[in-house]
């Protein structure tokens, strides 16, 4: 049956909210209204599907699921810790894809065989790539919530299991495509779930995040494939949207990290992953009190904030905001140097920092605060590691080796917040932190921030 006039304009002011929330979501400004725009264009779109005179099967049970998947949506998400989104954000994308591939063998078991060349085309790919979104997103949020190792991990011959399965995948395609029969989708939907699983597998560390956003544009592939299949221009315009801008996200993300998508996704087989793990060593180092910190950044006339990882872990944020505008009031020159990796997703440290409400305009992106280091008394480092790490610079062999850092190692003094010895994500030792300008405050960021923030206050 055809969309009534009312619903197409609908469908046409709803693309227009979900461009409109992406354009919103490019600003930290922004990005909370963009979210809601967002949301508003979905639920418009969900609802509408209600009015426009489809007949749906199952009603009752269709209600009764958009309740239950709405309730656990909002519990999680409201639950999630800052650092755990990556993860939340792998799993409601994997569950995205698994969808649309699911739509998609129903949509077979209706079409009974009859249906032209784009239908079984388009039908086909959707099965592929919503089901390799699915089985690849598990195995992501399992690395990331540490329920499996977050090393990359090589099966025996991977590299050959891989291309075999992913030959038999495009083989059973074609094959469907050309015999439409349910065996062959079937075959087709288990192949592609073993190779979701097979590509993610070797990826590891500090590479997951960049995976898990290739699959969110594969997943907005899947969408936009089975709007076609079931005729529904609104979710090809979506799934275009979240397949253009995942692909956009993903090559800002591989490029900020200094490495190609080709390493970040084959690295394993060649040994160029990142997430390698260096023996901590126990070289000296040398460690200050609170006091001393205190003392340093007091009496300096420019110190810059770096923070990282750590700073999110610790939930510090406020406590940080509260020494910068002590040492502000003090009449220090104060920025924060935001790397465009740090953290473990993208505007991670603008998110954090939004909440303490820094002024974005302390916010330096790594370009502009660069130039400045050298001309720095004091740097602090807050739970960063490998965004400072030289090794970025000289060593080759260092999986981050080619990535842009920020240059906290030209300033006169550096102090580095954190826990112990152990190394950042990337698994590699960081020189800096034995450099003879660098003082160690071992524990907890919020704990030794709220120690030098009284050391301070009592100078
Ligand atoms: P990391 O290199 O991961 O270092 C974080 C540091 O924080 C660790 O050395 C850890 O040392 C310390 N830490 C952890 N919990 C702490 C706590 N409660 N208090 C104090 N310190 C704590 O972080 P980074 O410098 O922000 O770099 C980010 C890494 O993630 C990079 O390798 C980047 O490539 C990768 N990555 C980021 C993204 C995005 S988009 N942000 C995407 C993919 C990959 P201790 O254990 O000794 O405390």
């Amino acid at each position: 049956m055809n969309t009534p006039t009312w619903a197409q304009l609908t469908n046409l002011a709803v693309a227009v909210l979900f461009i409109l929330s992406l354009k919103a979501l490019s600003s930290p400004k922004s990005a909370r209204l963009g979210t809601l725009i967002g949301a508003v264009g979905a639920l418009i779109a969900t609802v509408l599907l209600f009015f426009t005179g489809i007949e749906l099967d199952n009603l009752i049970i269709i209600v009764v699921m958009i309740v239950i998947g709405s309730a656990i949506g909002l519990v999680s998400a409201r639950r999630v810790k800052m650092t755990q989104m990556p993860q939340l954000v792998a799993l409601f994308n994997g569950v995205g894809g698994g969808a649309a591939g699911l739509v998609a063998v129903v949509e077979f078991l209706h079409a009974d065989g009859s249906g032209s060349f784009l239908f079984w085309l388009f039908t086909v790919v959707t099965v592929i790539i919503g089901s390799v979104a699915f089985s690849g997103s598990i195995v992501t949020y399992l690395k990331l919530q540490e329920i499996m190792t977050t090393r990359p991990v090589v099966i025996p011959a991977g590299k050959w299991v891989t291309m075999l399965v992913a030959a038999g995948t495009v083989g059973v395609a074609v094959w469907a495509i050309a015999t439409p029969e349910f065996w062959l989708i079937l075959l087709l939907l288990a192949l592609s779930l073993a190779f979701g699983v097979l590509f993610v597998l070797p990826v590891g560390g500090a590479d997951v995040p960049i995976v898990i956003s290739l699959l969110n544009a594969c997943t907005g592939l899947a969408v936009a494939a089975s709007g076609y299949v079931l005729n529904n221009v609104l979710l090809l315009i979506a799934g275009t949207l979240v397949g253009a801008s995942g692909t956009v996200l993903t090559s800002m993300m591989a490029k900020a990290m200094g490495r190609p998508l080709t390493a970040t996704l084959f690295g394993a087989f060649s040994g160029t992953t990142a997430g390698g793990t260096t023996e901590i060593t126990d070289r000296p180092v040398r460690s200050g009190s609170p006091s001393d910190i205190a003392i340093m950044l007091g009496y300096a006339g420019k110190v810059i904030l770096v923070p990282g990882y750590g700073l999110a872990v610790a939930q510090a944020q406020s406590t940080l905001r509260e020494l910068a505008d002590l040492l502000a009031a003090r009449g220090i020159d104060v920025d924060y140097a935001i790397h465009p990796v740090a953290g473990r997703m993208p505007g991670h440290m603008n998110v954090l920092l939004a909440e303490a409400s820094v002024p974005y305009e302390q916010l330096k992106e790594m370009d502009e605060i660069n130039p400045e280091f050298s001309s720095t008394d004091v740097v602090l480092v807050v739970g960063a590691n490998d965004v400072v790490n030289p090794a970025a610079r000289t060593d080759k062999s260092a999986p981050i080796y080619g990535m842009p850092i920020l240059d906290v190692d030209t300033a006169g003094q550096v102090v580095f917040l954190k826990r112990s010895m152990r190394p950042g994500f990337a698994g590699i030792e960081n020189e800096l932190l034995f450099d003879p300008k660098t003082t160690m405050l071992f524990g907890d960021a919020k704990e030794s921030l709220t120690k030098v923030v009284s050391s301070l206050k009592a100078l």
